[in-house]
This record gives C-alpha cells, sequence and structure tokens, in this order.
C-alpha cells in the first residue's frame, strides 16, 4: 500500500458538532416527511451513521452506489449506476447522503435517475463540498464543511480505498 502525507483539517469534535447541527436542522425540515436516507456508497458510511442517530423525526435508510471512471482524466466524465434501492420512491422525500461533492457529476447523475421515480422532492446533505470544483451545477441544499480544492480523506473518504477508517478528516499533501 502506498502511503500519503497529510494534515488534519477537521478534527473529530468539531465534526460531531456540525453533524448534530446537521441532524436538528434536518428535523424541523423534514417534520411529518418521513424521509428517506439515501446513502451514496461508499464514502457516506460513517457520516450518515452519525447523522441518522442527530435525527430525530421518522426516516428510512436505503443504499444506493455509483462507479465513476476517469479515464486518466482529474475529474470522472461517467457515471454508472450500480445497485438501486428497491423500494418504491414514488411520491416519497429523499435525501440523498455524500461524503464529498467535487465535480457535481455523481451527484448530478443520481438525482436525474431518482428523478425518473417520481419522488416528492430529492436533496442532497454532504459532510464536505468542493465548491469550486465543480464542473456541473449540483444544488446541495445541506453542508458539513467546506473543504476548498484540497483532496480529503478520512471519515469514510478514501484514496484507493485506504483511509476511510480515520476518525478524523485530513487533507492529502503529497
Ligand atoms: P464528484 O466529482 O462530485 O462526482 O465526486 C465523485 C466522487 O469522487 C466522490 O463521491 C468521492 O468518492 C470522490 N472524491 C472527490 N473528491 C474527493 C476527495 O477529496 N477525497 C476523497 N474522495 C473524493
Ligand atoms: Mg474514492
Amino acid at each position: 500500500m502506498e502511503s500519503h502525507k497529510f494534515e488534519l483539517l477537521f478534527p473529530q469534535d468539531k465534526i460531531s458538532q456540525r453533524i448534530t447541527e446537521l441532524g436538528r436542522q434536518i428535523s424541523t425540515d423534514y417534520r411529518d416527511k418521513n424521509p428517506i436516507l439515501i446513502g451514496v456508497l461508499k464514502g457516506c458510511v460513517i457520516f450518515i451513521a452519525d447523522l441518522i442517530r442527530a435525527i430525530t423525526v421518522p426516516v428510512e435508510l436505503e443504499f444506493i452506489s455509483a462507479s465513476s471512471y476517469n479515464n486518466g482524466q482529474t475529474a470522472s466524465e461517467r457515471v454508472d449506476m450500480g445497485r438501486n434501492p428497491q423500494k418504491r420512491l414514488t411520491g416519497r422525500h429523499l435525501l440523498l447522503v455524500e461524503g464529498v461533492v467535487d465535480s457535481g457529476k455523481t451527484i448530478a447523475s443520481i438525482k436525474k435517475k431518482l428523478e425518473l421515480e417520481k419522488p416528492a422532492s430529492i436533496e442532497v446533505v454532504t459532510l464536505l463540498d468542493k465548491p469550486k470544483c465543480r464542473k456541473v451545477e449540483a444544488r446541495i441544499k445541506y453542508v458539513g464543511f467546506d473543504a476548498g480544492e484540497d483532496f480529503v480523506i478520512g471519515y469514510g473518504l478514501d484514496v484507493d480505498q485506504s483511509y476511510r477508517n480515520l476518525p478524523f478528516i485530513g487533507k492529502v499533501t503529497e
């Protein structure tokens, strides 16, 4: 395994505090809506486990996976949808849960696909956002932190499948 140098960006206590705030805000906005949280694998997993416990209104949980292909380019040009939630989404309030939004392509393509099911609403919550890296428009309703343009790891986020287990968020320095 190749090792990377990184610096601490967001410590555990700050992440936990911010997720509590997001949970509170989502609980207010989704009161009486029984939303379905749809986690975008795999980067969402640590975040969604915390977030769902910070939500105090009834909520359901599903997952979706999307693989991106780089084709030698920096940003992914194509996103394939893998397994979809089997549940009926028509008329339901969907909240997509991401670890990080970068170019916006993953979220845009998942949204487009889910819109075919005619849900009542689709919104996005991401732990980290990199708005300066956007290549396509993606409206994100709830953001944990702005990560600038750094490549971030930990708290579910990886470089080549490693570092997902770090209990904090770091930025890769080399
Ligand atoms: P997109 O460019 O918004 O489509 O982001 C696609 C995916 O790239 C994310 O779901 C992550 O899996 C990955 N990604 C983008 N930026 C980072 C990063 O800074 N750290 C780790 N993974 C990232
Ligand atoms: Mg990755």
